[in-house]
């Protein structure tokens, strides 16, 4: 098999950029080792920057976003006595929406399996080969247990946080790693409840973060902070709903409970890779940094590096050129950094971790977000994402 870029991973960064590549004239061929349904079911967060929004579109995938995806234009940050709108076209010019990633990713398989190139389910042993020369590989097993190679001029290095790329870059490179694992975790539950909010609420409480937020008219999605040692068996809806009603209250407002369709706790950390490519070796998303969720950071990030991966990958194969292709790293760890702030921030601003001093401060902060145009302006600038400067 030959292809211009072998894509490991079809998650959102590895979809999107075969999608970007092919609007352009590059080949690829995407390897995903889970299950087609395993990749579309999996659970995770639900806000699309409004770069995000925009290069979807670009690529044909707006269609039924703009049909079911939910714009925003704000969201509320809470602590006691306070529930404060920060609307984001008034602050920014920029909104947000709501679209589920397991929705993106169907989308843009859907696309994959109809037209678009060659995206194989269900492979193994995937082991990219030679990325130092000009000519790498990647060594497969497909789905019906047959030794594969997928020759190529480029790697891409999609294959998320516990893939196989980002080792080879480390080592050939002596990369650095940053990481910081946070001393809390969400517990986050699907319910089949119209949301009690029109925006999506953040809250602080003594007790610690809660969080409001939304799939659909019908669906709501709902965190609270919980230590990252809790079971999940230990939380019962009742005692997720309480904890909720708790944390979430203000006066003449309740929370509307329903059937919790999923349950899960997830845990939080940061963590940054460099660099971000050796060779013809090129990562991309969560296989380079991950981003704790509450600043909804995560998929945004993967867009913004696909979008200057396929931008380089195209310069460099179309038109013979390196300088973006060497230029790929600097400039994605660039944004990361940026969004690996904004989302620590976040993070620290919002979950109580039994320190009264920091409690002080946090209440501090949130008062100056809901009380100072321009904190609330940086909020809001980074929340609804900085634009892509290619
Ligand atoms: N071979 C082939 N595929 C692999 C391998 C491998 N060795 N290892 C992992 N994969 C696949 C995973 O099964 C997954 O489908 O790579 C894909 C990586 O996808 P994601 O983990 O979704 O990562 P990414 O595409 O970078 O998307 C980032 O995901 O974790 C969230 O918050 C994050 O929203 C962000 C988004
Ligand atoms: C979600 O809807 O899952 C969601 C929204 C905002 C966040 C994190 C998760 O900051």
């Amino acid at each position: 098999m030959r292809t211009q870029v072998g894509i490991i991973g079809a998650g959102p960064a590895g979809l999107l950029l075969s999608r970007m590549l092919a609007v352009q004239g590059i080949e690829s061929v995407v390897l995903e080792n889970r299950s087609r349904d395993y990749v579309e079911a999996r659970i995770r967060a639900g806000i699309l920057e409004q770069h995000t929004v925009d290069t979807l579109r670009e690529v044909g995938m707006g269609a039924r976003l703009d049909r079911e995806g939910l714009e925003h234009d704000g969201i509320y940050l809470q602590y006691p006595g306070t529930r404060h709108k920060l609307d984001f076209p008034e602050l920014c010019g920029r909104n947000v929406w709501i679209y589920g990633q397991s929705e993106v990713v169907k989308d843009l398989i859907a696309a994959q399996l109809d037209d678009g190139p060659p995206l194989l389910f269900e492979v193994s042993d995937v082991q990219p080969r030679d990325v130092d020369t000009d000519s790498p590989s990647i060594a497969f097993t497909d789905a019906d247990g047959v030794a594969q190679v997928l020759e190529c001029d480029v790697v891409a290095g999609t294959d998320g946080f516990h893939g196989v790329s980002r080792p080879i870059v480390t080592a050939a490179t002596d990369g650095q790693l940053w990481e910081r694992t946070y001393p809390f975790a969400w517990l986050g539950i699907l319910a089949d409840v119209a949301p009690s909010t029109d925006d999506l609420i953040y809250a602080w409480h003594p007790d610690g973060f809660a969080m409001h937020s939304m799939r659909s008219p019908s669906v709501s999605r709902l965190y609270i902070q919980v230590d990252p040692t809790e079971k999940i068996e230990d939380w019962s809806d009742d005692r997720i709903w309480e904890a909720l009603a708790t944390r979430m209250a203000l006066p003449g407002w309740e929370l509307q409970t329903g059937p919790v369709t999923e349950k899960s706790i997830l845990p939080m950390r940061s963590f940054v890779s460099s660099p971000m490519r050796h060779g013809r070796l090129f990562l991309a998303g969560d296989a380079a940094h991950i981003v704790p969720p509450t600043g909804a950071k995560g998929l945004n990030l993967a867009v913004a590096d696909v979008t200057l991966l396929a931008r380089a990958l195209v310069r460099l194969l179309a038109e013979k050129e390196t300088d973006l292709a060497d230029a790929y790293s600097d400039k994605a760890l660039a944004r990361v950094w940026r969004c690996t702030h904004f989302s620590w921030w976040m993070t620290s601003m919002l979950h109580t971790h039994g320190d009264d001093f920091d409690a002080q401060l946090q209440l501090s902060q949130l008062q100056r977000v809901c009380t100072s145009e321009a904190a609330a302006r940086e909020l809001a600038e980074m929340y609804t994402g900085l634009p892509v400067a290619l």
